[in-house]
């Protein structure tokens, strides 16, 4: 009790210091607006791309020339893609000093994971299900980034999505929102940490709200077609996760739902995220999303695109050449409110005085820093563990793996095995070419066994680039037979196959989820002269990788794990790092099965009792997937026992304990994600057959037991119904624990 005393007083004071902080930035607001014009603020909510094509497709009226004039006149609020302390400086420079009002800018990159030094993409990240360590990988980019004079990253990307057609898959957490949610907040605060205004913090941006992720058959910027049930429980979650922990933007997303492009969307923008959840932040365009209205056939033209996004609430203008070209004469005409402008430009001033741009513009713009922190020696260490940590061991019979450290003949095969790029995956605009430790590179720091590298096959043909379709190798097997002359004389096979680096990211849709190109035949061919194969998989999405599940003994995901890849790789094949990474999205066996996700509903016909074709079914498939949802294996062994609920009867309103023991049964210490699931058996809205609430990352030494407990209250036992209110129904409902969606304990207990 002693202790708490001060803590309260001390949390008190600091609520009152932040209280008074915020009432001063709100006075600093009125007065700034008193004294800007039309132009000053449309000029805010104005956002720049820095150069060309950067990640997006360059417009046609936008010359560097017209961008100088704007930045000089005030007409600028933000610019994107401007990198370095020197350029940083030089277009801040124009604004402050030479602009009537001298107001900075913010400027935003997409820091997506990593600025120089690459951690893994964001679904491997999401893999560890370490949410101290994604948090910490956000901490890094966050260092890098705005020692380049970044003050504002575009991620992280929260969108849930449950096709692995869709390539932006890779930016994401998976499939699930509670793990998504819990995602979203870790690389919020490791992005944002607990004081903006610290140099080494930037703002981040929680994308692309909302329902991105849904894309109609995984085609990128397609139409979304989703009920109001899957938005509220599905789709927002992650997005209000992140209000709550103090995002301090939005993007909104290029999508339609209902008709209704996003952008122009004033129930998602108002509505909901700045009404119901009470969002002070801003909201960003996507690239031009306010411009495409007009090629939805929403807008006829660019004055009632302007006119709409700025009514629905879309605070600024990426690169759209919309707000600046039409926003003024809208107002000047009668057309739309001053008092809408007004709320936006706070919105985005209310940003830049919380990262303490007005005490300072140029507080991000240093070089010693920059020069010091850029690819610092202490990031790669970071990336290293966090690539390590995002490793999903999908199958590992016989124990093939961990590999013998000596005595052995090794043969390497496959072009991603010596791939310097593709490991840094699709968002990689700021590092440099050839920066990831290969595969082949991390196996060759182990001196003991002999190691033969074959090519086998290119996955790509021709040079490739961020901004231009990826061309694969489907003919060209000439340097087959090598490989398998190398196949033939090793005692172990470790094939490195997957998608190239450009194949999964924004724009980089799939009809096809099978190893691409001839790596299938590359495959099937060594198998043929050696079965004792390690497969190693690089990829930005699930592949269904069904003929592998049933040949290859053991299986490696590996993703895209940035910078460190190679080292990575390298110590989970020799077992100096025993894996603990579960899937954060299911793994189909068949592309027809998607979308395919654990969280599915049960249907009115879900079995075959009577033995008929009339059941919600494949007549060429089974229904499960090849890997579910919170798969993942360890090169030891656990065993759950012993599932505890504190009653089986509860009020609505009361927690519910639940405990398990966890035992590693093997042969090494290990890290066991624990995860918990529920089934609310009867809904007014039906529910999922199982619905993720709870997980713990345990570490558990061999022989040991450990009693793992969890709480569901009120935050977990309820959902939203179709009029989006959060409700909580009594009735009965059952609980699963395990190390996967699938193969659980579980146990019943009844709400009234
Ligand atoms: C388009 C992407 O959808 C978005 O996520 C990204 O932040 C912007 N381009 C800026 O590069």
């Amino acid at each position: 009790m002693k202790n708490i005393i001060p803590l309260v007083l001390a949390l008190f004071a600091f609520q009152i210091c932040t209280a008074q902080k915020n009432q001063k930035i709100e006075i600093k607001i009125d007065s700034l607006l008193k004294l800007m014009t039309i132009e000053e603020k449309v000029g805010q909510m104005n956002q720049y791309n820095g150069f060309w094509d950067a990640t997006g497709p360059s417009p046609k009226n936008g010359s560097a020339a017209k961008k100088y004039e704007h930045l000089r006149k005030g007409w600028v609020g933000s610019m994107l893609n401007v990198r370095s302390v020197e350029q940083v400086r030089s277009v801040q420079k124009i604004v402050v000093e030479e602009s009537r009002l001298g107001i900075p800018l913010i400027i935003g990159f997409d820091v997506i994971h990593g600025y120089k030094t690459l951690s893994p993409i964001p679904l491997a990240e999401s893999a560890s299900w370490d949410l101290e360590a994604i948090e910490q990988s956000a901490r890094v980019a966050a260092i890098e980034a705005s020692a380049t004079g970044i003050n504002w990253t575009f991620a992280p990307m929260v969108d849930v999505s449950r096709d692995a057609r869709w390539g932006r898959v890779m930016e994401g957490a998976g499939e699930d929102p509670y793990l998504g949610s819990k995602i979203a907040i870790a690389r919020i605060n490791g992005f944002q940490g607990d004081d903006l205004t610290d140099v080494s913090t930037i703002a981040a941006t929680a994308k692309h709200f909302a329902g991105y992720g849904f894309a109609e058959a995984g085609r990128e910027y397609n139409a979304v077609d989703i009920g109001t049930s899957t938005l509220h429980n599905i789709v927002f979650p992650p997005f209000k996760a992140a209000v709550d922990a103090n995002v301090k933007t939005l993007m909104n997303s290029f999508n339609e739902i209902d008709g209704v492009p996003v952008t122009g969307s004033s129930y998602l923008q108002r509505d909901i995220l700045k009404g119901k959840w009470n969002f002070n932040g801003f909201v960003i365009s996507d690239w031009a999303s306010i411009r495409e209205m007009i090629s939805w056939g929403h807008a006829k033209d660019k004055k009632q695109a302007a006119k709409i996004a700025a009514t629905a609430g879309s605070d600024m203008d990426m690169e759209g050449y919309v707000y600046i070209e039409e926003l003024a004469q809208l107002v000047k005409d009668g057309v739309i409110d001053e008092a809408l402008l007004d709320d936006a430009v706070s919105r985005i001033l209310r940003v830049k005085f919380e990262l303490g741009l007005f005490e300072d513009p140029y507080k991000y713009c240093d070089e010693a820093r920059e020069k010091e922190m850029i690819g610092n020696s202490k990031h790669h260490d970071a990336v290293l563990d966090m690539a390590k940590k995002s490793i999903v061991l999908l199958k590992n019979e016989n124990n093939v793996l961990p590999l013998k450290k000596e005595g052995q003949k090794i043969a390497l095969i496959g072009a991603l095995a010596a791939d310097k790029n593709s490991p840094l995956g699709s968002w990689r605009i700021a590092s440099d070419d050839n920066t990831a430790v290969s595969v082949l590179e991390g196996m060759q720091s182990y001196k003991g066994n002999e190691l033969v590298y074959k090519k086998g096959a290119d996955v790509s043909v021709g040079s490739t680039a961020f901004v231009k379709e990826v061309k694969i190798n489907t003919t060209d097997k000439s340097e087959f037979d090598e490989a398998i002359k190398a196949a033939k004389n090793a005692d172990v096979v470790v094939m490195v196959l997957g998608e190239h680096g450009f194949q999964s990211g924004e724009a980089r849709s799939r009809t096809d989820l099978q190893l691409p190109g001839v790596q299938q035949d590359l495959l099937e061919a060594v198998y043929k002269v050696n079965t004792n194969i390690v497969l190693v998989l690089n990829n930005g999405r699930p592949l269904a990788i069904t003929w592998a599940d049933k040949h290859i003994p053991a299986i490696v995901e590996a993703w895209q794990l940035g910078t460190q890849t190679g080292n990575a790789v390298a110590q989970v094949l020799y077992g100096d790092y025993n894996p603990s990474g579960k899937l954060p999205m299911t793994f189909p066996r068949r592309v027809g099965q998607v979308p395919i996700y654990y969280n599915y509903k049960n249907t009115g016909r879900p079995t075959n009792k009577e033995g008929n074709v009339f059941w919600s079914h494949y007549i060429d498939s089974e229904n499960t997937p090849l890997y579910s949802f919170g798969h993942g294996l360890s090169y030891t062994t656990f065993k759950y026992s012993n599932l505890k609920l504190n009653g089986k009867q509860f009020k609505i309103g009361d927690d519910v304990t639940v405990s398990v023991d966890v035992k590693n049964t093997g042969a090494y210490d290990g890290k066991e994600v624990v995860q918990l699931y529920i089934r609310d058996l009867v809904g007014s809205v039906t529910r999922p057959v199982r619905e993720l609430k709870g997980f713990e990352l345990v570490e558990i030494k061999t022989g040991e037991t450990k009693t793992i407990t969890f709480k569901l209250d009120k935050e977990t036992l309820g959902f939203y119904n179709n009029q989006g209110e959060y409700i909580i129904e009594s009735g009965d409902f059952k609980v699963f624990v395990g190390g996967n969606s699938i193969h659980t304990l579980d146990a019943d207990f009844e709400l009234n």
